[in-house]
């Protein structure tokens, strides 16, 4: 089991592991994102920035910040509730795209898969 530290980002890497935290992988990431045993995301993203069910997945890391990406990856429906900055924005542009708010699907993950798949999402930015 993981230590849990109080306070601490969901998913995120403990401060006194940081150094021998291993680096995150964007191969494995796109990988995981792919995959059907993976993460499943290309159900409903398209890695370019067309809407599918979710928003494409483009720029995302340009929209959010690494915090807030690790709260939703960790658990999209209870960052969907907060009422983080971030979520609002999301939330207008759900509601100006008419898009239906479904839900953003929960995954059980690794902190090193959610490194990876952050690391990956950051290959997808564009000017
Ligand atoms: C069943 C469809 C579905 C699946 C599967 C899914 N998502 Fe989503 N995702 C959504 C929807 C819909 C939204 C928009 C917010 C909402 O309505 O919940 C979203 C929002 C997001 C956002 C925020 C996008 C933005 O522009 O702000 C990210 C990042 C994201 N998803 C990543 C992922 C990743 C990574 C996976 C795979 C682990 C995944 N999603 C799996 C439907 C899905």
């Amino acid at each position: 089991m993981p230590e849990v530290v109080a306070g601490a980002v969901p998913g995120a890497v403990p401060e006194k592991d940081r150094e021998t935290a291993r680096q995150p992988d964007p191969e494995a990431g796109k990988q995981f994102l792919e995959s059907i045993e993976g993460g499943n995301c290309k159900t409903c993203h398209y890695t370019s920035k067309l809407r599918m069910v979710g928003p494409g997945m483009e720029s995302v890391t340009k929209r959010h910040t690494d915090e807030w990406l690790r709260m939703w990856l960790t658990d999209p429906q209870g960052t969907w509730r907060s009422d983080h900055p971030e979520t609002e924005e999301l939330k207008t542009r759900t509601r100006k795209a008419k898009a239906p708010v479904t839900s953003c699907v929960k995954k059980p993950m690794t902190q090193w898969q959610v490194d990876d798949l952050i690391s990956f999402l950051e290959t997808l930015e564009k000017e």
